[in-house]
């Protein structure tokens, strides 16, 4: 491991120390005297520029093997730079090649290349300034989360990633099993799970939730953050099978105290985003879009607005757009719906509140209405639904008669009904889609570009 990344070296004065570097070639000119190498170890959005004086023999041929994309240590000495793009640069002494990148093999060559194209190389796209960027802004908006709910307090709990329940109670589960599927052990007409690995039914988790609300009756605030999974249907620049998700759970917390928490929390990590990621940030907002810094200190600088779904109806309603679904009360809200609300009503996340019942899980605190339920949505303009939410059913019949009136068998989930019978507290939780907030905060289009290796519908090659 060399001492320096080169964004420790761009922060140094040109004083003419000696130095050597890392990385892989971005660019190669050429004039008649000297060449010009943008190189990259992906610490920073910036390169660093290797000046190559070509009356050097030795120097002049190594430089004719390095193309864009190889691998090289140069060392020289760190000085002032000539042009205006960058402050230092390196003079250099000597350069040693790692690992040449043939050029007429190697994919990247093109200042720009289309996302799609990217994604079917996505092996390689970490390599792009956009690509790089996205990594380095995930990792840092990972150890936000981690901070934000550490400094108040909460548990990280690791719920597990193979489950026997479906916490949304959609059906939307990848099923985990050992069975042959061609030819699987039958009993009465139907597969024998018995036979299975464990002896039961098992599938991919889609919510930490439910485990998280065990701990969260004991431990008061905990949250979690692992891979969910979700055999949606769901075509979109949104959805994806595999995707993170943070769960905060608080104990003794009603659906404001947990308005209130993931307002706090968007502002919190927002406000992080924007100062350990400067230069990432100014690149996106330089290449991306145009409105992304504006758009995120309004959001910091503003109370988010809160309104109850009926209210989101009749404003819908009476919106004069035309919808391709049509809304009328009972009706799921679409993320055309979601964006008019944000992007034409208020400008601004819009947290929604008390759905009906028959749109949302089972687990949601019944209202006094016997229609509602304490759900609630932030909603961010681009991209609708960012938090699903809600205040927990804390009442042990109320809850178990929602679970059979949707179906579910409360048998199957003795162990959460028990939280209502020993020492039942009100509680709330949320969960926040981490690959939407990188949509979200990077402007990038598709969701499928914010994770390293997408995983869609009919999607699988890496
Ligand atoms: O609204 P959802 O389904 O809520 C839950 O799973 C609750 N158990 C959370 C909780 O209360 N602890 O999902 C939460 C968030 C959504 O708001 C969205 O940001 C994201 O997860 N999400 C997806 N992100 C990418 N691809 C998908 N297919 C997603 N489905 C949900
Ligand atoms: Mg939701």
């Amino acid at each position: 491991m060399n001492g320096l990344q080169i964004k420790d070296i761009l922060a140094l004065p040109g004083d003419s120390r000696e130095i050597a570097v890392d990385g892989w070639v971005r660019t190669k000119r050429e004039s008649k005297n000297v060449c010009f190498l943008e190189l990259s170890d992906g610490s920073s959005i910036n390169n660093i520029q290797v000046v190559v004086d070509l009356s050097s023999r030795d120097l002049a041929d190594v430089i004719e093997k390095i193309t864009t994309g190889s691998s090289i240590r140069a060392s020289g000495f760190l000085v002032q730079s000539q042009g205006s793009e960058q402050s230092v640069e390196i003079a250099a002494k000597a350069i040693s090649i790692y690992g040449t990148a043939p050029a007429d093999e190697y994919p990247l060559q093109k200042k720009r290349h289309s996302f799609e194209f990217l994604r079917e190389i996505a092996h390689l796209r970490a390599r792009t300034n956009t690509f790089g960027a996205i990594a380095r802004v995930r990792s840092s908006m990972s150890f936000a989360i981690h901070s934000f709910f550490q400094e108040r307090g909460f548990v990280y709990v690791h719920t597990p990633i193979i489950t026997g329940s479906d916490c949304e109670g959609a059906g939307q589960m990848f099923q985990v099993t050992t069975l042959p599927l061609e030819n699987p052990p039958m009993k009465d007409g139907a597969i024998d799970y018995s036979e299975d690995f464990f002896g039961k039914k098992a599938s991919l988790t889609v919510s930490g939730q439910l485990e998280g609300e065990t701990y969260a009756t004991a431990l008061s605030r905990v949250y979690t953050f692992g891979p969910t999974f979700r055999a949606e249907n769901s075509n979109t620049s949104r959805h994806l099978a595999e995707f993170w998700m943070i769960e905060p759970e608080i104990a003794f917390c009603d659906i404001h105290g947990n308005m209130d928490l993931a307002e706090e929390f968007i502002k919190y990590i927002l406000t992080w985003l924007l100062e350990k990621c400067p230069d990432d940030m100014q690149f996106f907002n330089t290449r991306i879009d145009r409105e992304i810094i504006t758009t995120l200190r309004g959001i910091i600088d503003n109370r988010f607005e809160r309104i109850t779904y009926t209210e989101a109806i009749s404003l819908l309603e009476k919106s004069g757009e035309n919808f391709e679904f049509p809304v009328h009360w009972g009706s799921d809200l679409q993320s055309e719906h979601e964006r008019y609300i944000t992007e034409k009503v208020f400008k601004k996340p819009v947290i929604i509140t008390d759905y009906p019942k028959e749109i949302k899980a089972f687990y949601m605190k019944l209202n006094d209405d016997g229609k509602t339920v304490r759900a609630m949505d932030v909603l961010v303009p681009r991209l609708g639904e960012i938090i699903g939410g809600s205040e927990r059913e804390a009442d042990y019949s109320t809850l178990k008669k929602r679970m059979i009136d949707l179906g579910l068998n409360p048998e199957d989930y003795w162990w959460y009904l028990d939280l209502r019978r020993f020492g039942s507290v009100p509680h709330a939780g949320f969960g926040l889609g981490f690959e939407r907030l990188i949509q979200f905060v990077t402007g990038m289009q598709n969701i499928r570009d914010v994770i390293p290796y997408p995983r869609c519908v009919k999607t699988l090659e890496f």
